[in-house]
């Protein structure tokens, strides 16, 4: 399609995003977006979407086949602020011959770097020796209060090799575990030699893990693969961390675990649903850690992932070849 100068190319961003990468965009481009604070309704994003021509959109917006509907023929990209893309209905956007990009690598690091806080943060009780802290619950130094699992001599167990965890287990291994271990559906010989992790099922990795850290895309496969036979294979003294989607474990079998003590802890970066309802019991368990999916928010990862977004747009607009197209 050409574009003239008085009509150029309609892009709809569902949030308000960062300068630099809405500054690219407004070279080029029509640029409208949802400004209010939180995800764009669905109503919202039904009525903007149509005849545009790029969709810049976010984790909690459902791509479907109603979206690309109203869309009309016009969508040429759907650029998503993310590196999971399990919000998108992928085979029907691929059957309506329309681009996606995501945003991986950019955010390796940040997620990788959180993975950890959050780990140490489960298993050392941070938030809850906080809490003593400031509530009066700290009478005096105490032997044995407030101790929890060291990394130092233990098995840390990595499912989900990929670039996030094979990240997470590089950070790990300066605390000095005593064995790394991974399950992914294909060997990564190469990068486990050079980190020093081996390859394990995943029974033998849930029987064997002191710390086990999830990085996996939520896929038909991968859908509650924690379950309550998953959980009642760890050890007792077990720290579980999710920090790629809620939707990899079965909530209800990994209350159960907490609530009976049959792992030591669990720190959450994501859940189901989000955000998770005051009235979940995780609220209530104090081996529990809970953050609101904040994997890849240092700053300068979300203004990279937002340039991103916008370079892939202006690159499928122009007709270039795309920065990180999701081939799947
Ligand atoms: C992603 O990108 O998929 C993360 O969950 C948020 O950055």
């Amino acid at each position: 399609r050409y574009y003239s100068e008085m009509s150029k190319p309609s892009v709809y961003i569902t949030r308000q995003v960062n300068e630099e990468a809405l500054n690219l965009l407004n070279t080029h481009c029509d640029v409208t977006y949802w400004t209010g604070s939180g995800p764009v309704p669905r109503a919202e994003l039904l009525k903007n979407i149509q005849n545009k021509d790029a969709l810049f959109c976010m984790l909690t917006d459902k791509i479907d086949s109603e979206v690309l509907d109203k869309a009309g023929n016009n969508l040429k990209i759907i650029a998503t602020m993310s590196v999971g893309y399990d919000h998108l209905d992928v085979k029907e956007i691929k059957k309506r011959n329309v681009k996606i990009t995501y945003t991986p690598d950019v955010l390796t690091d940040a997620t990788a770097e959180l993975a950890v806080a959050l780990l140490l943060a489960t298993s050392r009780r941070l938030l809850e020796a906080n809490e003593e802290a400031r509530t009066g619950g700290w009478q005096a130094w105490s032997p044995f209060w407030m101790c929890g699992p060291g990394l130092k001599d233990s098995t840390v167990g990595i499912v989900g090799f990929g670039r996030i965890g094979q990240e997470i287990a590089k950070r790990l291994k300066p605390f000095n575990p005593k064995r790394i271990i991974y399950y992914n559906r294909s060997e990564r010989k190469k990068e486990a030699e050079q980190i020093g992790a081996e390859r394990a099922s995943f029974e033998d990795l849930l029987a064997q893990s002191d710390f086990i850290s999830v990085s996996l895309s939520l896929t038909p496969e991968t859908k509650e693969m924690f379950n309550e036979a998953a959980f009642n294979k760890m050890k007792p003294n077990a720290v579980f961390v999710n920090t790629s989607r809620g939707g990899i474990v079965e909530q209800e079998a990994l209350i159960k675990a907490l609530q009976q003590k049959k792992i030591y802890g669990a720190g959450l970066d994501v859940m189901t649903p989000e955000p998770l309802p005051l009235d979940n019991p995780l609220f209530k368990l104090k081996n529990c850690v809970i953050l609101p999916h904040i994997g890849s928010a240092s700053i300068e990862t979300r203004k990279e992932m937002g340039v991103i977004c916008a370079k892939n747009i202006l690159a499928a607009i122009k007709g270039e070849p795309l920065l990180t197209e999701l081939k799947t």
